[in-house]
């Protein structure tokens, strides 16, 4: 099968695309053939070398958290999918010696999957499985948005953000969008109730919030005065060090915590996730297909920002 490896860390054109032997399923797996996957922010860190405290050096690796796809066959005790089913779903682990889900074929926990919603094309669904559990934990978990809440959701046009939006609203609270100026009536047409421009409106001049989903990951003390009394924050984007100091300040000085959470979803969001989507809480949203030739094109692309959505590479039908 043909698989998407990179034999040392560095820029896109590292990505190579490979004949590597199909894998087989063991007990409790599924042998997916994948019809797409996306393009992550972890992807790029990893290929980068970014991660490499975590992710070694041993070469060669593979890249690909989301997975869309048809089961092909299934391991011992797997009685949830059988083949012919449409699946989705999030790789566990970030990094990977073998292929992820940028591959023809991948093997994964069945535990890892759920059915994919019929009111939605198999490509298209490839952009949602990791953004779409990170909005829900966030928005619905972390945060706990209900109709009468006041949300500010920064970084608003990305892929975690256009998730957020959508499924903010559809819980009927009132959305403020924090977005690029090209994109203020694309988070209007999402769902925003306000589209603010990030260049021109500085985190002070922004109201008071009863939750804000932060996506960005800079300027958190600053937008933490902006919760009201019982106001809850969640920030997604904990890579850097001034990330964590500003997390680990908030535990402890000041009443508002700021929350945060990285890798895998607790079990049962996907499911969740599933079912938001069959009631369109959440849609996905797609900046560009790319065919599995072209992966370095859509990490080029997502690495210049500026996009809606996401970026989904298609591998087959
Ligand atoms: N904790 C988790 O489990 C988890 C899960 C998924 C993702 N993440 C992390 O969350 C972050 C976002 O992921 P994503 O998939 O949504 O990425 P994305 O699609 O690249 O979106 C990021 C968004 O942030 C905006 N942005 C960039 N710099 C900004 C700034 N200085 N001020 C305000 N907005 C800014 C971008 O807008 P423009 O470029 O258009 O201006 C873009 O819309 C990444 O760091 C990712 O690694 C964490």
């Amino acid at each position: 099968m043909r698989a998407v490896q990179f034999f040392e860390y560095g820029d896109a054109s590292m990505l190579k695309i490979v004949d590597v032997d199909t894998p087989a399923p063991t007990a409790g797996q599924v042998l997916v053939r994948v019809s797409a996957t996306s393009v992550n922010p972890v992807d790029i860190a990893v290929r980068r070398g970014e991660m490499r405290m975590l992710s070694g050096h041993r070469f060669p690796q593979g890249l690909g958290i989301d997975i869309a796809g048809v089961v092909a066959e299934v391991g011992a005790n797997v009685t949830a999918f059988v083949p012919g089913d449409r699946v989705w779903g999030v790789k566990a682990g970030l990094f990977t010696r073998a292929s992820g889900a940028a591959a023809e074929f991948m093997v994964i926990d069945a535990r890892l999957l759920s059915s994919i919603p019929a009111n939605i094309d198999l490509i298209d669904s490839a952009a949602l499985p990791a953004v779409g559990v990170t909005a829900v934990t966030a928005v619905g978990d972390k945060a706990r948005v209900v109709a009468t809440s006041r949300v500010l959701i920064r970084g608003a046009a990305g892929g975690v953000g256009s998730a957020a939006v959508q499924y903010a609203h559809s819980l009927g609270a009132h959305v403020t969008a924090l977005a690029s100026e090209r994109n203020m009536r694309f988070v209007l047409d999402l769902g925003a109730d306000v589209a603010l421009n990030r260049a021109t409106t500085p985190v002070v001049d922004l109201g008071d919030f009863d939750a804000i989903i932060d996506t960005v990951g800079s300027e958190l003390l600053q937008l933490r005065r902006h919760l009201s009394p019982n106001g809850r924050m969640v920030t997604i984007a904990v890579g850097s060090l001034g990330s964590i100091a500003a997390v680990a300040f908030s535990a402890i000085y000041g009443p508002r915590r700021i929350r945060a959470f990285f890798g895998q979803p607790p079990r049962g969001v996907l499911a969740q996730l599933t079912e938001i989507v069959q009631a369109e809480g959440i849609m996905p949203v797609i900046e560009e297909i790319y065919p599995l030739e072209r992966i370095a094109d859509a990490h080029r692309a997502a690495e210049a920002g500026g996009g809606r959505g996401k970026r989904v590479i298609r591998i087959g039908v």
